[in-house]
């Protein structure tokens, strides 16, 4: 009977992992035109045209957007708030109303790239010259990294339900080899989760970073989404379920 708990309580913990591993895809890859709500990483870009003005004495004119529907990366105006998934991103004039780009499989986060995209040419070309150097314009590293940690993070999902499936059939044999990919699933979402959270975090040296020419903060401000924390999650349901496949392999009689 122990043994029945043991690998039941394995078998609840790989699910969740995979369930929140498909959650956190499916959750981006949704097609509808209202945009999805899981998001990796949030770029909230309306200080920015206030920061523009500081910096030029000048008042700004058509810099954002209030077209919800514009297309985006045609030079249309800037929106409030960008979304970054794993398989698009999205972009909103305020809280609800938005639009979402193209879908790719390993999309990159490319969030220098994807926002001077939306300004009109002259916006841009101020903003290669105001915003100063950070990693946050760093789009080689940070969509080179994002597509690596895209991968983990489906090889992760496949892990999750190879090691509850093969849980299923109740010997020896398969609870050690559900032990092996727990293992190998939760080294490759721990690789994919810091990738995402070191890219965040060193994307966020534009939060506090100043415009060279007043030293007032550039008005750009990047926040973690809850599709980081769903990630994480899914390591630990993942990575806890080692012990119980673990324990079964060696004990389990049936
Ligand atoms: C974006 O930042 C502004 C100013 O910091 C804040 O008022 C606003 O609520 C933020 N928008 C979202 C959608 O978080
Ligand atoms: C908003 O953008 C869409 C797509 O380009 C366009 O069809 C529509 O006419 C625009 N709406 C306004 C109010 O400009
Ligand atoms: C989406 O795909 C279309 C057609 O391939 C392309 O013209 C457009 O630029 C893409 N949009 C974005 C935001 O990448």
């Amino acid at each position: 009977m122990r043994g029945e708990l043991c690998i039941g309580f394995a078998s609840i913990l790989s699910f969740a992992s995979m369930m929140l591993l498909i959650f956190l895809q499916v959750g981006q890859i949704n097609t509808s035109t209202i945009p999805r709500k899981i998001a990796m990483v949030k770029v909230n870009t309306s200080g920015y045209g206030a920061a523009l003005e500081a910096a030029l004495f000048n008042p700004i004119f058509g810099l954002y957007t209030i077209n919800a529907s514009a297309p985006l990366q045609t030079e249309q105006g800037l929106r409030q708030l960008y979304e970054f998934g794993l398989y698009s991103y999205c972009a909103f004039v305020d809280e609800t109303k938005g639009t979402c780009g193209n879908h790719t499989i390993g999309e990159q986060f490319k969030p220098y790239d994807d926002i001077t995209a939306d300004m009109f040419s002259n916006y841009s070309f101020l903003s290669s010259t105001l915003i100063p150097e950070t990693t946050f314009q760093d789009s080689k590293y940070l969509g080179q990294s994002s597509k690596a940690a895209y991968w983990m993070i489906l090889f992760g999902t496949i892990c999750a339900a190879l090691a509850l499936l093969t849980g299923i059939a109740k010997n020896n044999l398969t609870f050690f080899v559900s032990a092996i990919f727990s293992i190998g699933g939760s080294v490759i979402l721990l690789i994919g989760a810091s990738i995402w959270t070191v890219m965040i975090k060193k994307s966020q040296a534009i939060n506090t970073a100043v415009n060279p020419l007043n030293q007032v903060k550039i008005g750009i401000t990047v926040t973690e989404g809850n599709g980081l924390f769903i990630l994480w999650a899914a390591f630990v349901c993942l990575f806890v379920s080692v012990i119980p496949y673990m324990l079964s392999c060696c004990t389990y009689r049936g």
